[in-house]
Parts: structure tokens; sequence; C-alpha cells
């Protein structure tokens, strides 16, 4: 298994020394501001960026990727001051357990129509209707929507339109075309990790 094809979730957690296998670079997010991401996910992202702009004039940008056990601590606090625990844990994983650490997954923003990207969660479940047309490109680049809305049951997380993952073609093409999600995925197909 490909180390790109990796399950992380609430109960694969994994440990600090395997994150570092990945090749993070820097780059910048939609405000300008210097960040982390794996090298293949960000060669991918910009190929899918240019052809989901090119079809449906939508423009896509990056809010994050990479995050650190101690930026994800910091948003698990927030999120439990703000939400309550209850729905912080479905909106935020606990640090070992995000796959914002290894870079491959992407918080995607979009366009809204007064020409600012989406920055608030709120805001972008407001773009829900653009991210349904979005989600259509992602395999083709190997990325799978991680959270998906008929999901949650399975994923433990709450619908994120946002949440991308860098998976590879096969998986993501898979998980695409029979619409199960990468739990079902590895379960369906391979032996848990
Ligand atoms: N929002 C996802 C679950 C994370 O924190 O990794
Ligand atoms: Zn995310």
């Amino acid at each position: 298994m490909s180390k790109f094809e990796i399950l992380i979730n609430k109960e694969n957690r994994i440990d600090e020394e395997f994150y570092k296998k990945f090749k993070l670079i820097e780059i910048k997010n939609f405000e300008n501001e210097t960040i982390k991401i794996e090298k293949r996910t960000y060669k991918e992202f910009l190929k899918f960026k240019k052809e989901v702009f090119k079809k449906e004039n939508l423009e896509i940008n990056i809010l994050n990727s990479f995050r650190d056990f101690k930026e994800q601590e910091k948003i698990c606090k927030e999120y439990v001051e703000f939400y309550g625990e209850n729905l912080a844990y479905k909106l935020a994983a606990i640090p070992g357990t995000s796959e914002h650490h290894t870079g491959l997954a992407i918080d995607i923003t979009v366009k809204k129509d007064d020409g600012k990207f989406a920055e608030s969660n709120d805001e972008l479940y407001a773009e829900d209707k653009k991210f349904l047309i979005i989600h259509k490109y992602l395999s083709k680049y190997g990325f799978i929507l991680r959270y998906p809305s008929d999901k949650t049951e399975i994923t433990k997380y709450n619908y994120e339109p946002w949440h991308i993952r860098y998976i590879g073609k096969n998986i993501a093409k898979k998980c695409f075309e029979k619409n199960i999600c990468l739990e079902e995925y590895y379960n369906k197909y391979l032996a848990k990790i």
C-alpha cells in the first residue's frame, strides 16, 4: 500500500514519525499567507483548480492544509468553547487523528457571488451548490470528498463540503463511482491498518 492511501480517522491514530514521511512544501493560501502542503497533493490540486475554472467558471482556492499537533489542539479547544464538546469533535479531529497532519488534506474555498472567498464554516456551507459541482471533478485528480453528507454515521464527522483528501486516482475513482467513503473502501477492499 502506498503511503498516500493511509486511512486516518478516530480509530486509526498515526504516530508523529509516520507523518514525517510526507514531503511538505510551502505555498500561499487564499489570503496570501504561507502554509504547508504535501508536494504531490499541491501539484494535483493546481490541475483540478484549473479544470474547475475552465469548465464551470468557479474559482477555488486553499484555506489551509498541513497542521501540526499543536495547531490541531488549538482548533479543538476553540471548537469546544464555541460549540460544546459533542459538536466540536464532529467537526475537529483530536491531535494525532487529523488528516491535516500529513498535508494530504486541503480545506478548499470557493469564490462567492460578491467576489470574495468563503471563509467561515457558515459561509462555506452557504456555497454548497457550488461545492456539489466542484466535487464531481475531484476523483480525476486523485482526491476524495472525505466527509460526505450521506456518510456521517460512518465517518463520525459532520458533512464538510470543503475538506478534500489526496489519496491517488485508483481509490478516488472507486470511492466516487461506488459512492462509498474511505472507511467503506477499507472495509470492503483492504485490511485495516
Ligand atoms: N475537520 C477535520 C475532521 C479535521 O480536523 O481533521
Ligand atoms: Zn479539513
